[in-house]
Parts: structure tokens; C-alpha cells; sequence
């Protein structure tokens, strides 16, 4: 990637053992990564670590939000609460292209448990290079919509 992109990266326990080697590889692609996840010993609540990055993703200081927990599953409920945030698990290649193609997906949430090192990383960068196409506007139009629905 020639322009520098600044991601906020956010992770829980169970991707302790793997992300230094994600954000390591995130800087060879030219990534600034701040780095909100967990990084101690035990258990911790995913939902801590996907608000601190939905927020900073939705306040545009950083360009995108990257979450793991075990699934993905659990940060991207968790994100998806904070108005604006547009967060979505990816489970290959091709869905870590079209979350950002079709979607418009501002954060991109993975799983240490149904992926290896390299599969997150892969998918990472995917994401990350494919633009959004305009024709889905309106479809994410509707979804703005819907978060105008009830006060927050
Ligand atoms: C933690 O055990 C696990 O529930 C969490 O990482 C995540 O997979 C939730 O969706």
C-alpha cells in the first residue's frame, strides 16, 4: 500500500499469542497501528477493546478499526452498538474483499480461533486495499437510517 493507512487494533485474550506477529506484519504494509487490545495474563470481556476502537474509528482518528476475539463474532456485535460503526466478521479472502466493497465496513473483525497468523494477515491487507463501491451507497444509506430509529 503506497499511502500510509492508521489502523486502531484491538484484540482479547485469545489473540494474545498472535498479535505481535499481526501488528509487526501490519508495519511492513505500511500501517500505523495503535494498539488498544489486551495484552495481560487471564481472561478479559471483548466488549472493552471493541468500543475503545469503534469510537476512534467512528471520531476519524485513524482510518480503520481491525478487532480479534475468538470468532470475531462477539467484537463485531460489540463495535456494531456505537453509532456509525460499520463493523463485519470476514471468514476468507473473498469476504474480507467484499466487507469492504459492498459493506462500506469500517472495522474488520476476525477470529484467532477459526483462522491461522497468516489467514488474518492476508485478509487485513485485502480489506484494506479494496475500495468502497459507490453503487451500495444507498444501501448503506438505509442502514444510517436505521440508527436513527431510536436516540442512543
Ligand atoms: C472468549 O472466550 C470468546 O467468547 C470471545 O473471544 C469471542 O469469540 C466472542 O465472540
Amino acid at each position: 500500500m503506497d499511502k500510509i493507512k492508521r489502523l486502531a487494533f484491538g484484540t482479547d485474550h485469545t489473540a494474545v499469542n498472535l498479535r505481535n506477529a499481526i501488528k509487526e506484519y501490519l508495519q511492513t504494509i505500511n500501517c500505523e497501528v495503535e494498539d488498544f487490545g489486551f495484552s495481560g495474563y487471564g481472561d478479559c470481556d471483548y466488549p472493552e477493546y471493541a468500543v475503545k476502537v469503534a469510537e476512534v474509528v467512528v471520531d476519524k482518528k485513524v482510518d480503520k478499526g481491525i478487532l480479534i476475539c475468538g470468532t470475531g463474532i462477539g467484537m463485531s456485535i460489540a463495535a456494531n452498538k456505537v453509532k456509525g460503526a460499520i463493523a463485519a466478521v470476514c471468514w476468507n479472502e473473498a469476504t474480507a474483499k467484499l466487507v469492504a466493497l459492498h459493506n462500506c465496513a469500517n472495522i474488520l473483525c476476525l477470529g484467532s480461533r477459526t483462522a491461522t497468523t497468516n489467514e488474518i494477515c492476508s485478509r487485513i491487507r485485502i480489506f484494506l486495499e479494496t475500495p468502497f463501491d459507490e453503487r451500495h451507497l444507498k444501501r448503506i444509506e438505509k442502514i444510517k437510517e436505521i440508527e436513527e430509529l431510536r436516540p442512543q
